[in-house]
């Protein structure tokens, strides 16, 4: 009875260390794995068998090709899938991945929206989606992404204005958005990005003055607009 209490004592211990180190956090490695898997399965095209043969789901996540993690916690950091010729969509799923500061999915042929989960990426610093064929607006949710230093959404199908809400990210340095079908005005706000280095609209349907407020852009290093509807100088 002794001997059963003792071992019962130290299942109990066990069972409490495993459930407050693994369990406490909604969000969890088993979450991460999750997201991901989903993903895979919405990749309709692996030309190069990339994910196919390399995201074994007898492996661990932080061992797959494109996917990096946190040493100390064993999130996923990073998910960089660029130039992996993929095709398919992005699940809202993605979204779970709470601990991502970079993803780059840049040079495949993904379509359709980024989905609106996305906007739970609140440690994202590096978000770049260029050279896809996502369509609809620029999601203003991004805008909430005030970590964000690094976007890129150039050569796509977006549309419509681009979202003022963008410029209420304070630390961006780099928006890149050429080569899509952008139209309206550049918003008028951009003058709050005061860390911006580089900003590129080109090959868009821009139209309206350039506003003056990107001359107060000290930082400013590259400046595209050209292949716009722009007119005349900067205008207020
Ligand atoms: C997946 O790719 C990574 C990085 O190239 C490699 O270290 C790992 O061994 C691969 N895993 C499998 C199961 O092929
Ligand atoms: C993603 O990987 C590519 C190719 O390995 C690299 O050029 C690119 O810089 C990486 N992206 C980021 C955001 O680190
Ligand atoms: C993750 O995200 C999806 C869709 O946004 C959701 O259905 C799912 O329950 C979430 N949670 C976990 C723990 O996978
Ligand atoms: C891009 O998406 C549009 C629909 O949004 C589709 O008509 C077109 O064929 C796609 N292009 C490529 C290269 O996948
Ligand atoms: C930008 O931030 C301000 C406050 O900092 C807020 O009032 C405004 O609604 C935000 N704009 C957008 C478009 O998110
Ligand atoms: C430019 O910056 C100066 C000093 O911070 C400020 O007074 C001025 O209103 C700004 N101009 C514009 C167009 O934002």
């Amino acid at each position: 009875m002794g001997i059963f209490l003792f071992y019962f004592g130290i299942l109990v211990l066990i069972t409490n260390y495993f459930s407050l180190t693994f369990s406490t956090p909604l969000f969890n490695l088993a979450t991460d794995q999750h997201a991901l898997t989903v993903l895979k399965n919405s990749i309709v095209s692996d030309p190069n068998a990339i994910l196919h043969t390399n995201w074994s789901i007898h492996t661990p996540i932080c061992g797959w090709i494109g996917v990096s993690c946190a040493t100390k916690h064993q999130r996923v950091t990073s998910l960089n899938l660029s130039s992996f010729e993929l095709r398919g969509t992005i699940p809202p799923h993605l979204g779970n991945l709470t601990f991502l500061r970079v993803l780059d999915i840049s040079s495949n042929s993904f379509t359709g929206v980024l989905p609106s989960e996305l906007s739970k990426l609140r440690r994202l610093e590096d978000i770049n989606v260029a050279a896809n064929n996502f369509s609809g607006e620029i999601p203003s949710w991004l805008g909430a992404l005030s970590e964000l230093r690094h976007m890129n959404l150039a050569n796509n199908g977006f549309s419509g204005r681009i979202p003022s809400s963008l410029f209420n990210i304070s630390r961006l340095r780099e928006l890149n958005a050429y080569l899509n079908q952008l139209d309206g005005e550049i918003p008028r706000n951009i003058g709050k990005c005061k860390e911006l280095e580089v900003l590129q609209l080109k090959s868009n349907s821009f139209k309206g003055g350039i506003p003056k407020q990107i001359g107060n852009l000290t930082s400013l290093r590259v400046l595209h607009l050209q292949f716009n509807h722009l007119t005349g100088m900067f205008s207020n």
